[in-house]
């Protein structure tokens, strides 16, 4: 198996048996949990997702069960990963791959406004389809936000929230006390809808100019839209005209009153991740 930019080591047996001699292997734009390979052979091409860590196992085996319960289905709109092989003890996930590229790399070519705002329709729309899917998709055994808060505090004990990787507002505030800011925020509990709790413009995938597939659902679960909503007006806070282009992203979406403390504490809450 010729590879491109990764070590055939990398690729479990199991793998490597699925395309022979004609498979290519290449190293697309890397998330931030796992080592992802991108494995082509003439007939198919798949996501090899490996884990770096316990952190990265305990987050594979759960998109594994997830994706078994979303699974992309005859109604669904857009494009979900297939899983084609797990193994949870040699901790790898092998996915259909979604052909496209990420709407991230989409939009940072993206200069024109009427162009942008038509991305941001679009990535409105992909929120409101996830957070419309029946609730029966996913099978919830404990509350998203309760799974949350103790992964936050976990990360926290064990020292893998790094304080360079705060965004700039937070930077230097010592994170036990960050994390007592948060448990200050925790909102009252509302309405509940499937969210992805991961919807970054990297882990959208466009092609043809609208947003097909949706992948890296992980984190999915039963729980608060905000979670998905504050990640959404981030991604458009850091562009120019942001004002406007959060107006058109609520007018697609649908929201008329915006609840800012839910905001600032999922924002808050990701910074553990
Ligand atoms: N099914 C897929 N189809 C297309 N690209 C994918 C797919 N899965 C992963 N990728 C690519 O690999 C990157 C990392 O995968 P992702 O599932 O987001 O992992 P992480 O959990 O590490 O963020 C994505 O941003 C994308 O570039
Ligand atoms: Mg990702």
């Amino acid at each position: 198996m010729p590879s491109v930019g990764a070590s055939l080591i990398e690729i479990p047996d199991r793998v490597r048996d699925l395309g022979g001699d004609d498979c290519v292997v290449e190293v697309p734009h890397q998330g931030k949990v796992s080592r992802t390979l991108k494995i082509c052979t003439p007939l198919k091409t798949w996501t090899l997702k490996i884990a770096t860590d316990n952190l990265s196992r305990r987050r594979l085996n759960r998109e594994s069960a997830i994706l078994a319960q979303v699974g992309t289905k005859p109604t669904h709109v857009y494009d979900i990963p297939r899983v084609c092989r797990f193994h949870c003890q040699e901790g790898w996930l092998l996915l259909e791959w979604i052909p496209g590229q990420r709407l991230r790399d989409r939009l940072r070519k993206t200069q024109d406004m009427s162009e942008l705002v038509r991305w941001v329709r679009e990535y409105a729309k992909a929120i409101r389809w996830i957070h419309n899917l029946p609730s029966s998709t996913l099978n919830a055994s404990q509350s998203w936000l309760e799974w949350k808060l103790s992964e936050a505090k976990n990360n926290l004990v064990r020292g893998w929230v790094n304080q360079d990787d705060l965004n700039l507002e937070n930077r230097g505030v010592p994170l036990e006390e960050l994390f007592q800011r948060l448990l200050g925020l925790v909102p009252e509990p509302r309405i509940s809808v499937c969210i992805h709790g991961d919807v970054a413009s990297d882990n959208l995938i466009e092609r043809e100019e609208r947003i097909v597939g949706i992948i890296d659902w992980s984190e999915a679960g039963f729980g608060d839209p905000y979670a998905d909503l504050a990640l959404a007006w981030r991604e458009m806070a850091r562009k120019p005209h942001s004002d406007h282009l959060w107006n058109e992203f609520l007018k697609v979406y649908g929201l008329d009153e915006i609840d800012w403390n839910r905001i600032e504490f999922f924002l808050l809450l990701d910074e553990f991740m």
